[in-house]
């Protein structure tokens, strides 16, 4: 039936990308804007200060929210005084499980395709204590510091239960396969064990990766009001058709009842979803009957928003004199909240990234009591490339190859454990470009041998990926009015990553307009579209359902256009738009502008909307982003201080739609990889369940200082199986990052260190 199901689909799409068909014919066009370098348009706007964020939208009458986090993992509240809070000035009212308004829990990210929560647990319901952080007080002022004073005032005991807070212990009480996205996260194909035993080499190791807080620079936030029976939200988030539906679920309304708009993010790595902070405020809101400003402290972002999963990798390889792999073994043990959809799924690169005899794959949940953790940038890929990835390099050591060319031996033919084709793929040439640009062959080759004064220098590689997605519910609206202005809509995401930017082009390119002709409205949940920011899979989300409006705009327009026109006879797959109008694709003097076409029709403008095709490119092709990732460390050879002094990304992502923000793309990705790799870490106290350093204060970023010149390149060769030609960016510059330095490190000093972060008490 799915057979019967996909080959029907397949005929419904004989000109696109789609399996069976043959690649969008526009993918390889030389358009006037796609592929050029043009500036954000939100920049100036952001500039200004004329970009508002969701806590700069202005109401009326508006309170200010502050939240009192619970200092106990598990137990209940035993006494909750809040009478001195509810006297000190300008409360408005301070809300409890006492008093707040009924709420069902949040759906569970992933449980439908709509459900946005990052945990399904009570919300101010009960006297319950989950974990150490929990929100159990929300305190409404007239000004947020009236607000979070009075916080203060509020007095708490607990009764405390025995929580589990140690991942020993939590794995000793027993372990469960972890899943995602409705796969199991294990994976044997032959007798990986036996093979490793059997192998002339073997490398056979424990990586071990802490856990980490979001820190995006804009605080979660939101500004909630009700308009009659209409919840009205602010929000900064990736997902606002998402946040919607689960909002609505939560208060029992209808899915109409709530509208989410999100026009600018400060940044969201995963983390900008639903959490109970809109909850709270529109909760809040509703007993004052008042608007509510709710920004949670940095503090509270650590508290309550979940992070990425502690993970404990065995990474084992065999293989041959030659290099070439026998047996791939990826297993562990990850951290997990019970109430948390997200493991840390660190064996996802293993599954297609090299050829090997047998393979042996798992990730173990231990469940321990904590905040539920949640995507971060590329969840799973980040930190298990650096165990797959630290692991060839230390069989390139044992096998003295050089560690690139232990990689392309091994480089598969076809997907290795799916026996997928894979679309496209150029992990060599990214590998060649990069280290003739990078100067690869002056790697010091003795460990430890290069040295200026204090400074050991030397240098590391690594492969970096992240699986193409597109998820279904896509869908935009295209009105094209007489004058020749396109105004696309979809209830899609801009975070700062150029998505407004990259899909005008795309719209001007597809239309045959100019820049200035086309408005891309996004994040509005009155516009079409269930479109999550999120696994890298936006741009191809929102350039389906571009391409889909596109061809029923043009079956529109020729519909209209009539006998009369020169276009009379023809099909929607045989014109493009090109000058502001209709052309036969091989004739172009075959051509009538849009403005001929609407007023002949006597049309002020015609609206058309179209979801995409399902996306079964995914079941048809092996569908990967890459990038090799060269590194260049300092170590001090007295204090063991690592700074990263050359970073090179050399990329394999299908067509880069925009050079100037896809650079951008790949180097804030390796920013953050350059933070995995050397600072961040949450500082868990096992023994209560804390999280001791939630602030940027104590929890480091890079900084400026932190952060070399970072050199990024691409083979730019387009996908012919991806909506555009393009794969996702937005994930793939963190992966393969922390792996490059720990092996820079190793080239430098002859240490090899397999905890991350790399700081300097593990060096000497
Ligand atoms: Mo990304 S972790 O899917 O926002």
């Amino acid at each position: 039936a799915i057979q019967g199901a996909m080959q029907k689909a397949i005929a419904a799409a004989p000109d696109s990308w789609m399996p069976g068909g043959t690649p969008d014919p526009l993918i390889r066009e030389q358009h006037g804007h796609t592929g050029k370098p043009v500036s954000r348009i939100d920049g100036p706007l952001k500039v200004a200060g004329a970009a508002p964020f969701a806590a700069e939208f202005a109401l009326e009458q508006m309170t200010y929210a502050s939240v009192l986090f619970s200092t106990v993992a598990r137990g209940r509240i035993a006494t909750l005084d809040t009478v001195a809070a509810e006297r000190a000035p300008g409360v408005v009212l301070v809300m409890t499980y006492h008093n707040a308004p009924r709420m069902k829990p949040m759906p569970l990210f992933m449980s439908t395709s709509k459900a946005g929560g990052g945990n399904d647990l009570p919300i101010l319901q009960d006297p319950e204590i989950h974990w150490n952080g929990q929100p159990i007080a929300v305190v409404l002022a007239e000004s947020q510091e009236q607000a979070d004073y009075a916080k203060s005032l509020i007095a708490v005991t607990y009764e405390r239960a025995d929580a589990m807070t140690n991942f020993a212990a939590a794995k000793a009480a027993g372990t469960e396969p972890g899943e995602f996205q409705g796969e199991p996260l294990k994976l044997e194909i032959g007798d990986a064990e036996a093979a490793l035993a059997a192998a002339a080499h073997r490398v056979d190791h424990v990586y071990r990766t802490p856990r980490h807080n979001h820190n995006p620079i804009e605080l979660h936030a939101a500004t909630v009001t009700w308009e009659g029976e209409t919840l009205r939200v602010h929000d900064a988030t990736q997902a606002v058709a998402h946040t919607a539906w689960s909002l609505a679920q939560i208060f029992g309304i209808d899915e109409k009842q709530v509208r989410v708009t999100s026009p600018f993010v400060g940044g969201g790595f995963g983390s900008k979803t639903l959490w109970e902070h809109q909850a709270l405020a529109a909760a809040a809101s509703k007993l004052a009957g008042r608007p509510v400003r709710i920004v949670l402290s940095r503090e509270g972002v650590h508290r309550t928003i979940g992070g990425r999963a502690m993970t404990e990798q065995r990474v084992a390889i065999g293989a041959q004199a030659d290099g070439t792999f026998d047996a791939i073994v990826h297993t562990g043990a990850i951290t997990m909240s019970r109430h948390s959809a997200t493991p840390e799924p660190f064996i996802v690169q293993t599954k297609s990234a090299y050829a090997a005899g047998a393979f042996k794959l798992d990730v173990e949940q231990a469940f321990i009591d904590m905040v539920a953790n949640t995507f971060m940038r590329a969840p799973g890929e980040a930190v298990g490339t650096f165990g797959l990835e630290s692991a060839i390099d230390e069989l390139a050591v044992a096998l003295d190859i050089d560690p690139i060319e232990l990689r392309l031996k091994n480089e598969p033919a076809q997907d290795p454990t799916t026996g997928l084709p894979f679309s496209q793929r150029a992990v060599e040439q990214a590998f060649r470009d990069g280290a003739a640009r990078f100067g690869w062959a002056d790697r010091p080759k003795v460990p430890g041998s290069r040295r200026e004064g204090d400074w050991l220098i030397g240098m590391g590689v690594a492969t970096g990926t992240y699986p193409y997605y597109r998820m279904p519910g896509g869908a935009a609206r295209i009105t094209l009015d007489r004058n020749g202005h396109a105004t696309v809509g979809i209830a899609a995401h801009e975070m700062g990553m150029g998505t407004a930017t990259a899909h005008t082009q795309v719209t001007a390119d597809r239309l045959g307009l100019s820049l200035d002709q086309v408005t891309f409205n996004y994040a509005d949940t009155d516009l079409p579209g269930v479109v999550l920011a999120g696994g890298s899979q936006q741009t191809a989300a929102i350039g389906a359902a571009i391409v889909e409006a596109q061809r029923e705009l043009f079956a529109e327009l020729l519909t209209l256009a009539g006998n009369d026109s020169s276009l009379a006879g023809l099909k929607p797959h045989d014109v493009f738009g090109t000058r502001g109008g209709l052309a036969k694709l091989d004739e172009p003097d075959r051509y009538e502008s849009y403005t001929s076409i609407l007023s002949r029709a006597q049309r002020e403008a015609v609206t058309v909307e179209a979801t995409p095709p399902d996306p079964l490119e995914l079941q048809h092709w092996s569908m990967h982003s890459h990038s090799a990732i060269f590194v260049e460390v300092r170590v001090n050879a007295v204090t063991g201080e690592v700074r990263v002094s050359r970073m090179l990304g050399s990329f394999d992502c299908g067509r880069i739609l925009n050079p100037k923000t896809g650079a951008s793309q790949f180097r804030g990705g390796m920013i953050m990889g350059l933070g995995l790799a050397l600072t961040e870490e949450t500082m868990f106290d096992e023994r209560t369940g804390r999280i001791m350093n939630p602030s940027l204060a104590e929890y480091h970023v890079p900084v400026h200082l932190d952060v070399p010149a970072i050199e990024v390149m691409w083979t730019d060769i387009p996908d012919p199986r991806s909506p555009m030609g393009a794969r996702g960016i937005g994930e793939i510059g963190i992966t393969g990052v922390g792996a490059a330095v720990a092996n820079a490190v190793y080239n430098a000093t002859g240490k090899r260190i397999r905890e991350l972060p790399i700081t300097l008490d593990k060096l000497f």
